[in-house]
């Protein structure tokens, strides 16, 4: 299906490849998830309207450093990033907002004759829409070709034949457990020509402090997103889950170099979930995992681009060096 937004702007193109399966996948991870032995939920689904615009929050939170350390990094070293892109395809897997890709495009546009096209992928038509009309308007020639489509599983159907730069920002890589992390990227690594490249968000392990400050904010905005993917249950699978009944728990593991959010039940309850006929019994103080967000040192971080067939070609970092955008070439052969 194609969908033409002839009223925002000529050049925006929307191309929707999600099917109307997202009740049936819904059911089936909630499924799995809840009945193992560790009960969790996959972090995807975080990401409802509502979900959303926490997130946003988050990323405003003073306790937070990822975004606004990215953002600078953006700022000190978009031009060079750029400076061999001045045409191509620009593609952006999940394109939540549209402020970082901006620093990009604002550095690509300084060098003459920049000719970019901007292929976000991403799995919210919402959010997809809204980037994509703030980009047109900021840049009223830049062609826009919008794919409502899950990264990990549909990357092959965007267009080939231009030299491309496959852009993964914030710490998403890190929300995949390492072998998945690593498929992931391979994935993108198969359909890399030679002279592609892939800019990829990490964040970097530092004093545990910092972390856990960063993912227990004083405001709580932090507890409400998590507690928010037991409402999108609820509503989508006409469950029952009191969030009131349930804390957020987020904290450093060391050895694994991971923070873990969870979901720790305050006492003991019985909660319903009638679209998968489900009764499901939690402790007092039982978790439901939600996420993590690994963190990665130069070695580990090198080890993971070297298993899916990727050599970091440049790295670019803060200078406390609490994160990194490195850029990746596919290994020659
Ligand atoms: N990608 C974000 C991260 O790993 C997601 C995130 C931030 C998150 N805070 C959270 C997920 C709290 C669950 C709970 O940093």
């Amino acid at each position: 299906m194609m969908l033409r937004q002839r009223r925002t702007h000529p050049k925006v193109e929307l191309h929707n490849h999600l099917t109307a399966d997202f009740h049936a996948s819904l059911a089936h991870d909630v499924r799995e998830g809840m009945t193992a032995e560790q009960k969790r939920l996959p972090s995807k689904y975080f990401y409802d309207a509502h979900g959303s615009r926490l997130f946003d929050r988050i990323c405003t939170l003073p306790e937070y450093y990822l975004t606004r350390t990215e953002m600078k990094i953006l700022g000190d070293h978009a031009p060079a990033i750029m400076q061999s892109f001045a045409r191509g395809d620009l593609v952006e897997m999940g394109s939540g907002s549209h402020k970082k890709i901006c620093r990009l495009l604002k550095a690509a546009n300084g060098t003459a004759g920049a000719t970019l096209r901007y292929i976000p992928v991403d799995v919210s038509r919402d959010a997809l829409l809204a980037a994509s009309r703030e980009l047109a308007r900021l840049f009223p020639h830049l062609c826009i070709k919008g794919y409502v489509a899950d990264f990990t599983a549909h990357l092959h159907l965007i267009p080939q034949g231009s030299k491309r730069l496959f852009v993964l920002f914030g710490s998403t890589i890190g929300n995949f457990p390492g072998p998945e992390a690593v498929r992931l990227l391979r994935n993108v690594r198969t359909i890399m020509a030679p002279d592609d490249r892939f800019l990829l968000g990490l964040d970097m392990a530092k004093p545990p402090h910092h972390l856990n400050a960063a993912y227990n904010d004083s405001q709580g905005v932090t507890s409400a997103f998590n507690k928010n993917i037991l409402a999108v249950i609820n509503r989508h699978l006409h469950a029952d889950f009191d969030p009131a009944q349930f804390d957020h728990v987020a904290f450093y593991h060391e050895e694994k170099e991971q923070v873990e959010m969870h979901l720790r039940a305050r006492e003991a309850m019985t909660v319903r979930i009638a679209d998968i006929d489900l009764a499901i019994d939690l402790e007092e103080g039982e978790t439901i995992h939600t996420e993590i967000s690994r963190k990665f040192t130069p070695e580990s971080a090198r080890m993971m681009c070297a298993q899916a067939g990727l050599d970091i070609s440049r790295w670019f970092s803060d200078p406390r060096r609490w994160f990194s955008l490195v850029e990746l070439a596919p290994r020659r052969a």
